[in-house]
């Protein structure tokens, strides 16, 4: 019987109360119901780097349905259950999310005499997974709860940081690990093991890339944008020769390096200083990895990353604006141009798109200004809607937007600060307004 260590202490210490009470109930279930249960994957590893992650996903040999069905009707949630593969999602009342898998015992329905089934399918279900630093299980039942059960080495791996697949064909089944294995690399600083990148060197020689839709690509690439440092990744792919293998337009030169450089850079005092959830990293990423494609070519990629309709429209309008954007903003100069000028450039403008020209302004006012934009006067509101003019006395019709336009404009050039002010000026513009429509009309 090979020895499991026990780290019940240091999920105590590294896991919030809820957590701990979760596994603690989960495992008692087990027990009650006669199946073995585990805590698996970056849930274990992060416990052993001392990183928080609350994505808990349980391994169940016996039925994980049936389990996560128990699981919810004991605490309180409800389930959505995927039977062609047998697994589940929990989703609890407080909105904690547990996934739970079924150890898959139909591997072993053999006759002979097999090591039990109880200890196989557990490593079965940990084999098949991508790197050993991700196949670890925890073990939750009373009893045995926080032994840990490392058939591959993990914990070695992980003392010695390094990324390593369990086989030598786990790249061939599934290409889309080479991404992963960058993204964990850069994520805890680790290395990719020498074997292992011999494996990443034979795929890509085989065109394993190639063969890959450009939805898992493209699910692989946003992952990597979500991380920390998505552009160490990105340099990694490059080197290796990656990124050409999805695209040869994507290829990373000095340009888009210097330009991705300077977005993180932006993206990281925006998320500091707004904690702002609306910017979509990838929507941020692939405008510096596309910098300087032309627009008849620009087709070939979103085609090869099969972006929808929907985001090949939005991104193609998006660099549009961008363009636009570029050239009027050459012509706005601090303290000669009105602030109000520099919010009708950025306002139609989605965040994404204005981080991107922050990023791509030489000029440190021109910055500074689009920072101003992005903490403030995206913000400005006026004090003064439509049912305030039509009590003034002002005909309803066309004319509302333009005067509510120009309150605008006058509130953020500091014209028309309050209510009263506004009020009055509407009135003013009312006037102005209809008279010229009068001349018009009288033409
Ligand atoms: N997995 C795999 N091959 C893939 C994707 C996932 O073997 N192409 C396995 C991994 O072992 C992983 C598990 O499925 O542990 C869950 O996948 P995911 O949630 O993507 O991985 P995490 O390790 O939890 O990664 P993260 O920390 O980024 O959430």
């Amino acid at each position: 019987h090979r020895r499991e260590r026990n780290i019940a202490a240091q999920v105590k210490n590294r896991l919030p109360q809820r957590m701990l009470d979760l596994l603690k109930e989960a495992g008692e279930l087990g027990a009650e119901i006669g199946w073995e249960v585990y805590a698996v994957g970056g849930f274990v590893r992060d416990i052993l780097l001392g990183r928080p992650n609350l994505d808990l996903d349980l391994v169940v040999e016996g039925d994980g349905i049936t389990f996560a069905k128990r699981f919810a009707a004991k605490l309180g949630g409800r389930v959505k259950a995927h039977s062609k593969f047998k697994t589940a999602v929990v989703i609890l009342d407080d909105g904690q999310r547990v996934d739970v898998a079924t150890a898959r015992l139909e591997y072993y329905e053999y006759p002979a005499a097999l090591p039990t089934v109880e200890l196989s399918s557990i490593k079965m279900d940990l084999y098949r997974r991508d790197f050993t630093v991700n196949a670890l299980a925890l073990r939750i039942n009373p009893g045995r709860y926080g032994q840990l059960v490392d058939f591959f080495g993990a914990e070695r791996d992980i003392r010695n940081r390094t990324i390593r697949v369990l086989h030598s064909l786990s790249f061939v089944e599934d290409p889309t690990r080479i991404l992963r294995a960058i993204r964990f690399e850069r994520r805890f600083d680790f290395q990719i093991g020498g074997q292992t990148m011999r494996l990443i060197k034979n795929a890509l020689g085989l065109k394993l890339f190639s063969k890959l839709s450009g939805t898992r690509v493209m699910h692989e690439l946003q992952s990597i944008m979500n991380e920390g440092d998505p552009l160490a990744c990105l340099l990694r792919m490059q080197e290796l020769g990656i990124m050409e293998a999805i695209h040869p337009l994507l290829s990373l030169d000095r340009e888009r390096i210097q330009i991705l450089t300077e977005l993180v850079k932006v993206h990281n005092w925006y998320k500091l200083l707004y904690l702002d959830p609306a910017v979509v990293p990838w929507k941020l990423y692939i405008l510096g990895m596309t910098a300087g494609i032309k627009r008849d070519e620009i087709g070939q990629v979103t085609g090869r990353l099969h972006f929808t309709q929907k985001e090949e429209r939005d991104f193609l309008h998006l660099r549009d604006m961008i363009g636009e954007a570029l050239m009027k903003l050459m012509g706005w100069k601090e303290g000669h141009s009105r602030l109000s000028r520099l919010y009708k450039i950025l306002h139609p403008i989605p965040v994404e798109g204005i981080l991107f020209l922050m990023a791509r302004s030489r000029k440190e006012y021109i910055r500074r200004n689009i920072s101003q934009y992005l903490a403030r006067l995206q913000y400005v509101d006026i004090e003064v809607n439509g049912k305030d003019l039509k009590n003034i006395g002002i005909e309803p019709g066309p004319i509302y937007t333009t005067i509510l336009d120009r309150l605008m404009t006058a509130k953020i050039d500091g014209r028309a600060e309050t209510r009263h002010d506004q009020l009055n000026l509407a009135k003013k513009l009312n006037k102005e307004l209809s008279a010229s429509l009068e001349s018009e009309n009288g033409d």
